[in-house]
C-alpha cells in the first residue's frame, strides 16, 4: 500500500507513532456493536464473538451499563476500548449511536485521529450517518468507510460508492470488492492483497484468504460460480479504473476514504480492515489549542477530558474523567496542572479500559485515553498539562433544544436535587441554569431521551424522586458583550429572563425564535452565542 506510516516496536520509532486511537460511527443497526466485537477478536482482545453483545433478551456492550439504555436497548454513553494487533496499540472509542446523543459523540469524536462509518449494504447513507459526518467534517476526521452486510442482499455497489462519494464529498478508494450478495455471496476480493476470501462451513464465516495473480487467474473459476465471478470481474475493472488506488498521506490529509467492502457477522474483511487502519490510518494529530496547537511529539505531556461519566461502578461511587493524552509520556503518579483552575492534580490511580477489564495505567503515550478517577475536580473540556500555559480548544457546549424546570416530589429533597444536578452537569448530561428571578433551576438537553437519563440517574444514584414541568423558555443563548455599558442595559431590561449557566455566565431565556430574532437585531452590540467553549 502506498503512503504506509512505519509501526515498527523499536527505538527508532516513537511511541505515539504506534497509537491508532479511533471510533467507529454508524446510523442504528447498520453493524456497528458486531464490528466492535469481530475487530476486538481479530486484536486478540476477545477470545470469543458474541461476548461483547449477550444477544437475544437484551442487548448489552462493556458500555452498556445503566438500567435505562438497558431497558431502551441502546447504547448511550462512550466508552473506550485498547487493544494490540501486531505492533499497533487501538483506542477504540465507542460512540452512541443514538441521534439524542449528537452532543455526547460529538465530544468523543474530538478525541479521536480518525472514524470508521459502517454503512448497512442495503441501506446506504441514512439519517444518523450524515449527522455523524457533519461532526467529522467539522473536526477534519478522516473517515474509512466500512460498507457491512455485503452477505445479505445489497444495493448495487457503485450506486453506493456515488452515495457516499456525494455525501462525503471525498475521493472514494475501494480496497476491497464483494462477489455477488444475499443468496449469491461468495465472498470477497482484496483489492490490494490480491486475495479470495471466501466463506467457509456452514456458518458461512470468511476462511483466511488465499492470495492469486489477480482476479483474472483461471483457478479462480473452479471456486466461484461463474456468473458471479464474470460480474464481480467487470466490477472490479470498472472500480479500479474509476477510482483511485488507496494512497495514505491522501487519506490522512483528509482528501480520500479508502472504502471496505465486508460483513461484521460473516468476519469478511475485518483483518483487512484492522491491517488498513494500522498501517494507514493518522496516528496522533496536532491538536487545536491556545495559545499554540500541541503537537504530537513535544516532551511535556498534555491532554483533555472529553468525557466524565459517574458511578461507572455502582459499588465504588467513583468519577472517571476520560482524557485524551496529546503529548508527551505520561507516568503514574505524575502531576499536572489544570487549565481551568491553576492548580496541580497529582493523577495516582491512572486506569486504562480493556475490552473487559480496567488496569492502572503506569505509562501512557499521546493518542492513549486514561480514565483519572477524581470527585468532581475534573470536567469535561478541562486541560491537564505540564510546562507552559494550554488550553485545548473546540470542545463546546452547545444550546441545548429542550429546556424543563424540574420539579421535586419531595421538597426536602432540593439539597441533593441541587447536588445531583451540578454533578450531572459536569459530566455533560444536563445542563443547568438558575435563573435570576429566583424561581426553579432550568435544565436542558439535547435529545428527549436525555430527560429519561436525568430521572433515572436522579433516583438511581441521589435517591431524588423528580418530574419536569415546562420551562419559561424555548431556547437559550449564552449573551456576552465588548460594550459593558450595552450588557448592563440588557441585563437590567429582561431581569426575568436572564439566568446564569454553572460558570456564572449569563444566558438569556428566549421564549420563542421570534423573540430572540426580534432581540438579536435591536441589541447589534450584545452576541447571543448558540455554542459555549468549555474549560
Ligand atoms: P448496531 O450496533 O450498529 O446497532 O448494530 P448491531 O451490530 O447490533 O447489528 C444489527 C443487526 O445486524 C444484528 O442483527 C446483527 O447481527 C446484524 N448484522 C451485523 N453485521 C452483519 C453482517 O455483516 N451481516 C448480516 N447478515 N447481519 C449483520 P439482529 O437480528 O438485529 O440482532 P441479533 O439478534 O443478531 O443480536
Amino acid at each position: 500500500m502506498d503512503g504506509s506510516l512505519p509501526i515498527a516496536k523499536d527505538a527508532v520509532t516513537p511511541e505515539w507513532m504506534r497509537r491508532r486511537t479511533f471510533a467507529i460511527i454508524a446510523h442504528p443497526d447498520a453493524g456497528k456493536t458486531t464490528l466492535t466485537e469481530r475487530l476486538l477478536v481479530a486484536g486478540g482482545a476477545l477470545r470469543m464473538a458474541g461476548q461483547v453483545k449477550a444477544r437475544g433478551e437484551r442487548r448489552r456492550t462493556q458500555s452498556d451499563w445503566m438500567e435505562v439504555e438497558q431497558k431502551r436497548g441502546i447504547s448511550i454513553t462512550s466508552s473506550v476500548m485498547t487493544f494490540e494487533a501486531g505492533e499497533t496499540t487501538f483506542n477504540l472509542l465507542d460512540t452512541p449511536g443514538h441521534q439524542d446523543f449528537s452532543e455526547d459523540t460529538y465530544r468523543t469524536l474530538t478525541a479521536v485521529d480518525s472514524a470508521v462509518m459502517v454503512i448497512d449494504a442495503a441501506k446506504g447513507i441514512e439519517s444518523q450517518t450524515l449527522k455523524l459526518l457533519e461532526v467529522c467534517r467539522l473536526r477534519d476526521v478522516p473517515i474509512t468507510v466500512f460498507i457491512n452486510k455485503v452477505d445479505r442482499e445489497a444495493r448495487d455497489p457503485f450506486s453506493l460508492l456515488d452515495e457516499i462519494g456525494e455525501t462525503l464529498a471525498l475521493d472514494l478508494s475501494p480496497v476491497t470488492w464483494a462477489l455477488g450478495s444475499g443468496t449469491q455471496f461468495q465472498g470477497c476480493w482484496d483489492m490490494v492483497g490480491n486475495r479470495l476470501i471466501r466463506p467457509q462451513g456452514e456458518s458461512g464465516t470468511a476462511d483466511g484468504g488465499r492470495s492469486f495473480e489477480s482476479l483474472d487467474d483461471p483457478a479462480i473459476e473452479k471456486l466461484v460460480d461463474p456468473s458471479v465471478l464474470e460480474q464481480a470481474r467487470e466490477e472490479v475493472a470498472l472500480s479500479e479504473a474509476a477510482y483511485p488506488p488507496v494512497d495514505g498521506q491522501s487519506y490522512r490529509d483528509g482528501h480520500l476514504s479508502p472504502v471496505v467492502f465486508g460483513s461484521a457477522l460473516k468476519d469478511f474483511c475485518v483483518p483487512e480492515l484492522l491491517n488498513l487502519l494500522s498501517r494507514l490510518a493518522p496516528p496522533p494529530r496536532t491538536q487545536p489549542a491556545a495559545p499554540a496547537p500541541v503537537q504530537p511529539d513535544e516532551d511535556r505531556v498534555s491532554g483533555f477530558v472529553f468525557k466524565v461519566q459517574a458511578n461507572m461502578d455502582p459499588n465504588h461511587r467513583d468519577r472517571i474523567a476520560f482524557t485524551r493524552l496529546c503529548s508527551g509520556k505520561f507516568t503514574r503518579g505524575m502531576k499536572l496542572k489544570q487549565s481551568r483552575t491553576g492548580k496541580p492534580l497529582a493523577v495516582q490511580n491512572p486506569i486504562f479500559f480493556f475490552a473487559r477489564e480496567r488496569e492502572l495505567a503506569e505509562e501512557a503515550f499521546a493518542g492513549d485515553i486514561i480514565g483519572i478517577p477524581n470527585h468532581g475536580t475534573l470536567r469535561v473540556g478541562d486541560t491537564l498539562y505540564e510546562g507552559t500555559e494550554t488550553r485545548f480548544t473546540g470542545i463546546p457546549d452547545f444550546a441545548p433544544e429542550i429546556l424543563r424546570k424540574v420539579r421535586l416530589d419531595d421538597p426536602l429533597k432540593a439539597k441533593q436535587l441541587n447536588r445531583a444536578l451540578h454533578d450531572l452537569a459536569e459530566e455533560g448530561v444536563t445542563q443547568i441554569f438558575f435563573p435570576r428571578s429566583g424561581s426553579g433551576t432550568v435544565v436542558g438537553v439535547v435529545g428527549q431521551l436525555q430527560l429519561d437519563v436525568l430521572l433515572s440517574r436522579l433516583s438511581a444514584e441521589y435517591g431524588v424522586t423528580a418530574g419536569f414541568d415546562p420551562a419559561p423558555c424555548e431556547t437559550v443563548r449564552w449573551v456576552s458583550s465588548d460594550d459593558q455599558k450595552a450588557m448592563a442595559d440588557f441585563l437590567k431590561k429582561y431581569p426575568a429572563r436572564i439566568a446564569d449557566d454553572r460558570d456564572g455566565d449569563p444566558v438569556y431565556l428566549a421564549p420563542s425564535a421570534w423573540d430572540l430574532g426580534r432581540v438579536t437585531d435591536d441589541w447589534t452590540k450584545l452576541s447571543f452565542a448558540k455554542t459555549k467553549e468549555r474549560g
